[in-house]
């Protein structure tokens, strides 16, 4: 058997903070609230010279150095993201130019905040079929530049950041040793960035702004606290093992209601789920590989253990897997 293990990882979030303090100065909102129904207590925020390509970009030199690889010996990046600087070309081609990667084909995949877990699992199975033996997966997401800082039922959740994995083919069981991918195309509306009603309104005004987030909280609420159990639980069985064999959660950051209600739901107690919610707010596609990046750095993932990993997003999408942790026994192959 081939599998797809982790062998490298790097994150990036900007330096500005916006604290929920600052929030209050610009719509009507609290700390208090923002705490209790969330528990963010602040967010990223790119510089306006920042971008989604420079975010991608300074995760994935990370990811490859940690990897011990040179960008030559990638052979597919695929970016996972809804918030590309520009429509064409790429994310995954700019990454491409910047790291020198000649040798890989490079594409996107939008599933808005589960794009990282659906390119995780795409990349995944190049490796496992024996397409590719090393590939790049980025998780990107610069949300500020389509949020409406003057609706305070977006505002308040979303920040900026990057994450990026390196993955390479083992002979032991390590990566993902199960894929969970869903959609419910008919919910698509309760949460939007730039639907055809807005984008009319805008084509019509002659200083277009940028479209922006759109979103029915408590619909996205109710839905995610069912999908992010259910797929969690669907991704352990197909890996063939039980609730006992999981060692931790690195769950999507959306709100911690939500992240709690994903861990009773497979009977994790909270000192086995990785929470920085507080600190980032939602990153979108950065989310879940932000989390693995300080997870391992503090030793909250470790090889060998079996670690849970789900998200959810507009769309609707969700995604889920089981990750063996480490790097098993990596087929290296010879770099032309
Ligand atoms: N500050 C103060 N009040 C706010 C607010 C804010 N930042 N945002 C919304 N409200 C108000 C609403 O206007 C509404 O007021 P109304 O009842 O007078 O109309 C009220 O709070 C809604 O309260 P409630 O129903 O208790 O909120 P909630 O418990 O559903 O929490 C969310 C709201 C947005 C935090 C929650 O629904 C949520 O997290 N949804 C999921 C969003 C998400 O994760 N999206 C990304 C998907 S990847």
């Amino acid at each position: 058997m081939r599998y797809a293990a982790i062998t490298g990882w790097g994150m990036h979030v900007p330096e500005r903070v916006l604290t929920n303090n600052d929030l209050e100065e610009m719509v009507a909102t609290s700390d208090d609230w923002i705490v209790s129904r969330t528990g963010i207590r602040e967010r990223r925020l790119a510089a306006p010279h920042e971008t989604a390509t420079s975010m991608a970009v300074a995760a994935a030199k990370q990811a490859c150095d940690r990897a011990g690889i040179a960008p030559q010996a990638i052979e597919l990046i695929v970016v996972g993201t809804f918030t590309a600087d520009q429509q064409m070309p790429s994310i995954a081609c700019e990454v491409h130019r910047e790291l020198g990667a000649a040798r890989a084909a490079a594409f996107d995949v939008n599933a808005a905040c589960t794009s990282f877990m659906y390119a995780l699992i795409a990349a995944t199975q190049f490796v496992r079929t024996g397409m590719y033996s090393t590939v790049l997966v980025v998780g990107v997401d610069i949300n500020s530049r389509f949020i409406d800082y003057t609706d305070r039922g977006t505002c308040v959740l979303f920040g900026d950041g990057a994450g990026a994995v390196v993955l390479q083919a083992s002979e032991e069981p390590a990566g993902l040793l199960s894929s969970v991918l869903g959609a419910d195309g008919s919910a698509g509306h309760v949460l939007t960035l730039g639907d055809p009603e807005q984008l009319a309104h805008l084509n019509g005004v002659s200083e277009m702004p940028r479209p922006y987030m759109k979103m029915n909280g408590s619909e996205v609420f109710r839905f995610a606290v069912r999908i992010m159990g259910d797929a969690a639980a669907e991704a352990i069985e197909q890996a063939g093992l039980t609730y006992q064999d999981i060692d931790a959660l690195v769950p999507h950051q959306a709100n911690m209601r939500i992240i709690d209600a994903a861990a009773r739901r497979i009977a994790l107690p909270r000192e086995k789920v990785w929470v920085n919610v507080e600190r980032y707010g939602n990153t979108s596609s950065a989310s879940v590989p932000i989390c693995l990046v300080e997870a391992e750095r503090e030793g909250f993932i470790r090889d060998g253990m079996n670690v849970v990993v789900v998200a959810f997003g507009g769309g609707l999408t969700w995604a889920s897997g089981v990750l063996r942790w480490g790097p098993g026994s990596v087929v290296r192959e010879r770099i032309a």
